[in-house]
């Protein structure tokens, strides 16, 4: 530890939300309680969309859900583990019938089990599968059915990760879900084309959340961290959050089916030295 700032913590982006961008919309974010998804619950509601928070930590989520409803929308926040089909089966009833409909999902809970694809105990590969991909595959097809019957086109959003793309140390068993998660959002994205459903990759390299913040305070990891990526810095979840609402928008009706990395350059960034 070192009592100067790094580079992630002294950056303050300038950000301004797109007022009424999201009007008359609902969201459901998953993992919605704090991190990156909070941050997108959030931002969402700056734009004017009711939020639905699905998290399997309630008492967090109904905090993140009344911060919500102090900007002025509509807020409800629900409890599921997102591996538990039944659970979310009944989770995207509930918050179908409290919103009215669901015009936004956002599959951004995850966990991450360190360690190489040789050591991976199979209960943690197991793990890994069950929330980052089975996970998101069980709010695609229940949220997929309402949307279509609902008539209204929709916006999935899949949040992936630069290891969707790029296979990282000590990160295997993320690096498979993660990239199986791309291919689900591409598959899903030429299924639903015709309801006027996209469904799209965000891909961060990274911002300090809970999943990280342990290591990251490590300043000698931090560093390398850093030094490795072309910005030189990790991304806020407020920039993350805003990629998110961009997706969510009528403004990318057109993209569909497609990955957006929000990596400062690091995925492009592999053989290129001087
Ligand atoms: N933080 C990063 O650097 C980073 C980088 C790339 C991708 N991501 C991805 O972003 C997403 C959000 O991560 P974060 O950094 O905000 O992490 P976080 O730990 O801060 O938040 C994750 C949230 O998901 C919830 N959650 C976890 N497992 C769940 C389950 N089984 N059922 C329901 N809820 C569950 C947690 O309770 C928590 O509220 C994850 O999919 C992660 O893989 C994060």
């Amino acid at each position: 530890m070192s009592g100067t700032k790094s580079n992630t913590e002294s950056y303050k982006p300038h950000i301004t939300p797109t007022c009424e961008r999201l009007a008359g919309k609902s969201a459901l974010v998953t993992g919605g309680a704090r991190g990156i998804g909070k941050a997108i619950a959030l931002r969402f509601a700056q734009e004017g969309a009711g939020v639905c928070i699905v998290d399997k930590d309630l008492p967090e989520a109904e905090h993140t859900a009344h911060e919500v409803e102090k900007l002025g929308v509509r807020a409800v926040a629900l409890k599921a583990d997102v591996s538990d089909r039944a659970v979310v089966e009944r989770v995207v009833q509930q918050a179908a019938e409290s919103m009215g409909s669901i015009d936004v999902l956002v599959n951004n809970a995850g966990m991450i089990v360190f360690g190489s694809l040789m050591d991976c105990r199979v209960e943690d590969w197991n793990a890994m599968i069950a929330v980052d991909l089975s996970g998101a595959f069980h709010f695609t097809q229940f949220v997929g059915r309402s949307m279509i019957e609902n008539g209204r086109g929709g916006r999935m959003i899949h949040i992936g990760s630069t290891a969707s793309v790029l296979p990282t140390a000590q990160q295997s068993a993320y690096c498979v879900a993660k990239a199986g998660l791309l291919m689900m959002s591409r598959c899903a994205a030429l299924e639903l084309i015709g309801h006027n459903i996209t469904s799209n990759l965000l891909c961060p390299q990274g911002a300090v959340t809970d999943i990280n913040r342990e290591l990251l305070r490590n300043s000698a990891i931090m560093g390398a961290l850093e030094a490795n990526i072309p910005a030189k810095r990790l991304a806020t979840v407020e920039e993350i959050a805003s990629a998110a609402a961009f997706l969510a928008s009528d403004e990318a009706a057109y993209i569909t089916g497609t990955e957006l990395l929000h990596d400062g350059g690091a995925v492009i960034s592999g053989l290129w030295w001087r």
